[in-house]
């Protein structure tokens, strides 16, 4: 995993450049060089109602990301034990919070643009209903389902809470889409490409010529003395059938079943679907991370960065936290524009930017934890090895390491590495 940006790169200005439109209250307090990239400090509420003023941003914006305050009620802190964000609006104050701040990206996207919302499942069905009220049902494109961490053993009366979601919707139906594929597993080959073709080595699958639905034209008629089955149609005409047929790409069986060859070699990989099994948060101790609490994946932001834009393109996430999304644009060549309220986020972002990431060692290893020998207790599969009773080490990491600092939270949801 890349463990952020070179030094160099992102070497920008901490001195706010003054801007010529007499309008603005809010200037950037980092910016490279004469690039688009910059980082806000202030509410985004009041940042974006400046960007809409400024022609080089306003309707320019091909990607959003957000990953706000989820309505925990909870006041979340850095792994240093600072205080980082709250997190304390709820019920419809929340939904309000929201709606004003989706409305203004909504006219900072380009036309083209999408956005995506990372919620857990607290307030992600009412912020659906918001966001088809502001972009339109229509333009709702997917939820994905991100498995957030291990499996928990210390979820009690309740199945483990292990996944949050993103809301990914386009500002309208024509938009950026750079399909995404994983690569073939040598397992998943062998089972879904089991044949090789003669003479060439390729590794093939065999799959219908025919499709379901009757059809009248000409992928309805009659091949090689056949029709298709009840029912159906062929996936090509007869014509094209016999020109596959003479490229040797039809399988016959010995009972003369027409088959066609699909070849491993033309496939892109398994394309992505709406369940993300690959990108938990911080879960071990060579993971890097900033500290900063709820640090979402890289690689995971990279994906979305990847599927949504392309490089040059302007990437905006106006609850920028450690800055994951900037860091991902960045290493993929897009502009972006970071905007944060907290003072520990930008201090994190700045360091990030210069100095990268830090493996989780780094950052807890030196504090020892009451009556706990070792950081690695922290580590769910860790303390069942040592015969630990889970709750006891939820209570132990509540006092001791977390994010969690007061409020009505459980703590439950929180993956706690
Ligand atoms: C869940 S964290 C984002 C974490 C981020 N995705 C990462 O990878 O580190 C939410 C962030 O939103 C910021 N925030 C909350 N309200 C804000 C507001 N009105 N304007 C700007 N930032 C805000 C908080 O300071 C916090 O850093």
């Amino acid at each position: 995993m890349a463990t952020g940006v070179s030094k160099t790169k992102m070497n920008g200005n901490l001195q706010v450049s003054t801007s010529e439109n007499g309008n603005y209250t809010y200037h950037p307090i980092w910016q490279n060089g004469n690039s688009a990239n910059r980082l806000y400090f202030g509410d985004n509420y009041t940042v974006m109602n400046d960007l809409l003023h400024d022609e080089s941003v306003r309707g320019k914006i091909r990607l959003i990301y957000i990953d706000p305050p989820y309505a925990t009620n909870s006041i979340f802190q850095t792994r240093k034990q600072q205080d980082a964000y709250t997190d304390l609006l709820t019920g419809e104050d929340y939904v309000d919070f929201m709606r004003e701040r989706l409305l203004l990206m909504r006219e900072l996207l380009a036309a083209d643009g999408s956005i995506y919302v990372h919620l857990d499942n607290k307030m992600v069905f009412n912020i659906k209903i918001l966001m088809d009220e502001i972009f339109g049902a229509s333009n709702f494109r997917s939820m994905i389902t991100r498995k957030k961490c291990k499996s928990k053993n210390f979820t009690k009366n309740s199945y483990g809470n292990i996944s949050d979601y993103i809301l990914f919707y386009t500002k309208s139906n024509n938009y950026i889409w750079n399909k995404q594929y994983d690569q073939w597993s040598k397992d998943k080959i062998l089972k879904e490409y089991p044949f090789i073709e003669e003479g060439t080595d390729r590794r093939y699958k065999r799959v219908p010529i025919h499709a379901p639905g009757t059809r009248n034209g000409e992928t309805g008629k009659m091949w090689r003395g056949m029709l298709p089955p009840e029912g159906k149609h062929w996936q090509f005409t007869p014509a094209k059938l016999d020109e596959l047929d003479a490229n040797g790409e039809i399988y016959w069986s010995s009972n003369g079943n027409p088959r066609r060859k699909v070849y491993l070699d033309e496939s892109e990989g398994i394309a992505i679907q709406d369940i993300w099994l690959d990108y938990l948060d911080i879960n071990n101790q060579n993971t890097h991370t900033t500290g900063y609490p709820t640090e979402k994946n890289l690689d995971m932001l990279k994906r979305i960065v990847l599927a949504s834009s392309n490089k040059g393109d302007l990437v905006m996430d106006c609850f920028a936290g450690s800055g994951t999304t900037l860091v991902a644009a960045d290493e993929l060549s897009r502009n972006w524009i970071g905007i944060d309220i907290g003072n520990e986020a930008i201090k994190v972002m700045l360091n990030r930017f210069q100095n990268g990431t830090q493996t989780l060692d780094e950052h807890i290893g030196k504090k020892k934890t009451k009556g706990m020998e070792t950081p690695t207790l922290f580590f769910e599969d860790e303390t069942e090895k040592a015969g630990i009773v889970p709750n006891l080490v939820l209570h132990h990491l509540i006092d001791e390491y977390t994010i969690y600092v007061n409020g009505n939270y459980s703590g439950e949801e929180f993956c706690l590495p």
